[in-house]
């Protein structure tokens, strides 16, 4: 993965194979819920805001491509060639960045009455395509973060993620799923406190960064990502079999539930990183 601390390297350089491995991964991901946002965006649109809807659409099309052509590489491509690439879909996700802050300031002004995406919704898309932008920028750049930093950072980044997703959830179940709506209050709550307890450790670096601190930081994180992404995988299947009411898309409940999915990957492979690399260096 991205973030190895490789102790043969000083410089903390990726190794060219690595670089297309991580690069195709990223890319595979992230484009499809690039293409995602774009029909949420659409969705949420009024009738008449046709010009935006178009710009959305674009968007849609543009993303299922770079999915598409992602798809056709394999990690035989040439570095070069992913380095390329990785600067065209770069771009791709910068534009899409600045439409979606466009729309947030449209909402914010109250130029869009009556439609139907929360602001918090809008600012949380647009900080996944910056996200997006600026891990392509980093693989472009092939130097890594060192393990520790990437540890905090990144957690502080998705923990905040999954407590928006929580709030979402609960405010587009139907008032009356009393039940759900109590769960998705309850995962906001203990979001927030992750992410509070996050920027506490971030606060507290580089002496905050030891293994143990880090060690119990990863697992305390994954026993609650573990439990909303069971909760988001419940609440995705009884919408796809229409057993609750609610305004959640279906397609929304399933990407809600791979970003938690892809978070957990994320917090394992630091952990094996950091029982492994760091842990024989003491
Ligand atoms: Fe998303
Ligand atoms: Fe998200």
């Amino acid at each position: 993965m991205n973030w190895n601390e490789n102790s043969q390297d000083p410089n903390n350089r990726i190794d060219p194979v690595m670089f297309v491995t991580r690069s195709l991964d990223e890319i595979r991901f992230w484009s499809r819920i690039m293409k995602e946002h774009s029909l949420f965006l659409r969705l949420g649109f009024r009738c008449e805001d046709t010009q935006l809807i178009n710009e959305a659409n674009q968007f849609y099309h543009l993303f299922e491509q770079i999915e598409q052509r992602s798809h056709s590489l394999t990690n035989q491509t040439a570095p070069e060639q992913m380095r390329r690439f990785n600067s065209e879909v770069q771009l791709a996700a910068t534009n899409i960045f600045a439409f979606k802050r466009k729309v947030l300031g449209l909402i914010l002004s109250c130029q869009l009455p009556g439609a139907n995406n929360f602001p918090l919704l809008v600012d949380h898309i647009s900080r996944e395509a910056n996200y997006f932008r600026k891990r392509l920028i980093e693989l472009n750049e092939g130097k890594l973060k060192p393990l520790a930093d990437a540890i905090i950072k990144e957690n502080v980044f998705f923990l905040r993620i999954m407590a928006d997703h929580a709030k979402f959830i609960g405010h587009l179940l139907d008032p009356s799923e009393r039940k759900l709506v109590d769960m998705a209050r309850n995962f906001s709550n203990d979001f927030d406190e992750l992410v509070f307890q996050a920027r506490d450790l971030e606060g507290m670096k580089p002496q905050s960064q030891t293994v143990p601190l880090l060690d119990q930081f990863l697992d305390q994180n994954r026993v609650s990502v573990v439990s909303l992404r069971d909760f988001k995988k419940t609440a995705r299947d009884l919408i796809e079999e229409c057993r609750i009411k609610s305004i959640i898309h279906p397609l929304l409940a399933d990407h809600v539930f791979r970003e938690a999915e892809h978070f957990l990957e994320i917090i394992d492979m630091f952990e094996a990183h950091l029982t492994g690399t760091m842990s024989q260096r003491r």
